[in-house]
């Protein structure tokens, strides 16, 4: 196994690896502490089945299965499939998923810790996603407003995301809103591993700042504007066989659009529980 650096502020590349075969004990102690630190790790070339994908991200933590049952594997509910493609006039996954700034699941009371999402047809233009350091963006806010955020808390919303993005859709059930309340989450927030700090925040699903108006909203969009600035960003440009896993602790990612019409998308996902912000 062959770590290399992708940028200096996230993301390592992970070669000489076939994650069909189980990952020995050591290894896997070396894969887990460089998501702690470079927060991205691309695994390229792989041929993975659902359990295999299943299996290896359960070696991170117990998985979390997704609200949107719909898109779930029948066989494997921990998979959650992204995909244009529709099959006997059913969506085979969800489409559009992620065309926003955010960091997954952050709308549930404990976010997940990881994302392993596994590309297995990608269109040959457009369809990359972007990764930001939450770490390098908090440190490159000055010490005023670092103070200033330190206390505050960010208002995550499934239902508003869901109304934002997919506003041509059925609305969500009761039963779905139910599953995911509002629930808040600081600003800032702590890696539960390594200590270090970063900024949480996430454009639509966070939908405003606890006890904060019109302020709340523009300090927000202030926040939201810097987290994405090109200096803490990287572009993953996809091929089929990429395995990419995100420590959601400290990272925020969007998808970018392609042309629908004309390319096949379908990218399996699973997420790894994690805990409570602080
Ligand atoms: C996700 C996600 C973006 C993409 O899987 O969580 O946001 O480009 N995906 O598919
Ligand atoms: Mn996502």
């Amino acid at each position: 196994m062959e770590l290399r650096t992708i940028t200096p502020f996230i993301g390592m590349e992970v070669g000489g690896i076939d994650l069909r075969e189980p990952v020995g004990d050591a290894d896997f102690a070396l894969i887990r502490h460089a998501l702690n630190t470079h927060a991205l790790l691309l695994f390229r070339g792989q041929t993975l089945t659902e359990a295999d994908h299943v299996g290896f991200s359960r070696r991170f933590g117990p998985l979390l299965t997704h609200v949107l049952k719909q898109f779930l594997k029948p066989d494997f509910p921990e998979v959650y499939v992204l995909s244009n493609v529709v099959d006997g006039g059913k969506p085979i996954g969800n489409h559009k998923e992620g065309w926003n700034w955010h960091s997954d699941l952050s709308y549930k009371a404990e976010p997940c810790l990881g994302s392993l999402l596994y590309a297995l047809e990608t269109p040959p233009e457009g369809a990359d996603t972007l990764f930001a350091s939450m770490h390098a963006a908090y440190e490159a806010l000055d010490g005023e407003t670092q103070k200033r955020i330190r206390s505050l808390k960010g208002v995550h919303s499934y239902a508003t995301y869901y109304g934002k993005a997919f506003a041509d859709r059925t609305p969500l059930s009761d039963a779905q809103r139910e599953a995911v309340p509002d629930i808040s989450h600081p600003l800032v927030r702590t890696h539960p591993e390594t200590g270090r700090l970063s900024l949480y925040v996430g454009q639509d699903v966070v939908r405003g700042i606890e006890g904060m108006a019109e302020e709340g909203d523009a300090l927000l969009a202030e926040l939201n504007a810097h987290a994405i600035d090109p200096r803490f960003t990287y572009r993953h440009v996809w091929q089929p066989g990429d395995l990419l896993i995100w420590d959601n602790r400290s990272t925020m990612h969007c998808a970018t659009p392609y042309d629908d019409e004309k390319y096949r998308r379908v990218m399996h996902r699973t997420t790894v529980a994690g805990d409570r912000p602080f």
